[in-house]
């Protein structure tokens, strides 16, 4: 028999729950990409849930077993007209943000039912072009979407290391 998700609005509530799933995510999926001793420098930040984001109403999470009143949140994402880091907002232009499927979960759907819901709202509030920074192996996962590469690009960590990135971009 097939699982029933839910997928809903984030609240500040789903914190730690969020972060649950991003250390998950974030650990066991990135580690075949990436340097051991960058990601360990990385990770403690990257999978903190942000409070801003669960505060927009524009984060989502999906949730398994909700029928018997102890759901799991696996997977989470969401879209914000600030850019992530310095915030800046450009007309017609959203960024796709902190992305993350429970490792246990994956392939089934549940981040593309999130990024299907941001597309949706993101073009009825006047978007027309959505982006992100896709780790290495989340590349594959936008260009299913319709993605493509913008730019090769990292991000500096302690000082001496850097985490690679991809910069992705489509029309919606
Ligand atoms: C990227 C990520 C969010 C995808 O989550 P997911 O719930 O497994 O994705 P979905 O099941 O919705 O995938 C939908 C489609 O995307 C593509 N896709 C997803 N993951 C893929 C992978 N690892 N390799 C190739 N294609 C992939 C496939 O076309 C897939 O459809 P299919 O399963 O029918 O072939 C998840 O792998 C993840 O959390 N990765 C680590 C963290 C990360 O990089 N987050 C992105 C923020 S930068």
């Amino acid at each position: 028999m097939g699982e029933d998700f839910r997928l809903r609005v984030a609240h500040d509530a789903d914190a730690g729950a969020v972060t649950g799933v991003l250390s998950s995510a974030y650990t066991r999926l990135m580690a075949a990409d990436y340097d051991p001793a960058v990601l360990a420098a990385a990770l403690p930040a990257m999978t903190q849930a942000q409070p801003d984001l669960l505060a927009s109403g524009t984060y989502y999470v999906q949730e398994v077993g909700q029928e018997t009143g102890q759901g799991q949140v696996v997977a989470c994402g969401g879209w914000t007209r600030q850019a992530p880091g310095h915030g800046r907002v450009e007309d017609g232009v959203a960024h796709v943000r902190h992305f993350g499927t429970h490792a246990d979960w994956t392939r089934r759907g549940l981040a593309a039912g999130i990024l299907d819901r941001c597309k949706r709202e993101a073009r009825a509030s006047g978007v027309h072009t959505l982006q992100c920074f896709s780790s290495l192996g989340a590349e594959a996962f936008y260009a299913a979407f319709g993605f493509t590469v913008t730019g090769r690009t990292s991000i500096a960590i302690g000082g001496t290391m850097t985490l690679p990135m991809v910069a992705m971009g489509t029309r919606i």
